[in-house]
């Protein structure tokens, strides 16, 4: 394919589209690639936007798990007090976030070593596993 240049050899247009591209672009071809750029930058930006979007929504947590972590996993989970892993502490969270949610809402549900049972709290299993998603968040 080759492409009409300002000044340049007129575009051989190897298809027989109608108008060929060539064609539509040689009059005024700086407009119009002026057009398409901005075209191809509201997608790009738009697509952007959209998955900030995305990112947002999916960060939408139930606010009841924050609640549960301040009220009865904040003593251990942010001092990391008897080798609890951490709020934020990445290193900690990525092998546990990696194990499952399944995972993690088997331990945080049964407790184990000096982690108790759901926290020693009387939190249902959704407040629990939205407190669990709320220290993953936080820790990714
Ligand atoms: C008394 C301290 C203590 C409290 C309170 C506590 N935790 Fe823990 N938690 C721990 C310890 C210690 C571990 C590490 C257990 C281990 O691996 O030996 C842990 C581990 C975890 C894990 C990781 C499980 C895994 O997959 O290994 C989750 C999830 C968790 N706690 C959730 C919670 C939630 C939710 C609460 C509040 C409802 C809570 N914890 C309250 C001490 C605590």
């Amino acid at each position: 394919m080759q492409i009409a240049r300002p000044g340049g050899q007129p575009a051989k247009w190897p298809y027989n589209s109608d108008p060929p591209l060539a064609d539509w672009l040689a009059p005024d071809m700086e407009m119009k690639m002026l057009k398409l750029a901005r075209v191809a930058l509201a997608l790009v930006f738009g697509a952007g936007l959209a998955s900030v979007a995305a990112t947002a929504a999916a960060q939408t947590v139930n606010p009841a798990g924050e609640k549960l972590y301040k009220t009865a996993c904040i003593a251990c989970h942010s001092t990391g007090v008897a080798k609890a892993p951490k709020l934020g502490d990445k290193n900690a969270w990525a092998p546990l976030i990696a194990s499952g949610m399944d995972a993690m809402m088997e331990i945080a549900v049964k407790g184990k070593g000096a982690m108790p049972p759901r926290g020693a709290s009387s939190a249902d299993d959704a407040t629990l596993q939205a407190a669990v998603e709320y220290m993953v968040q936080a820790s990714r």
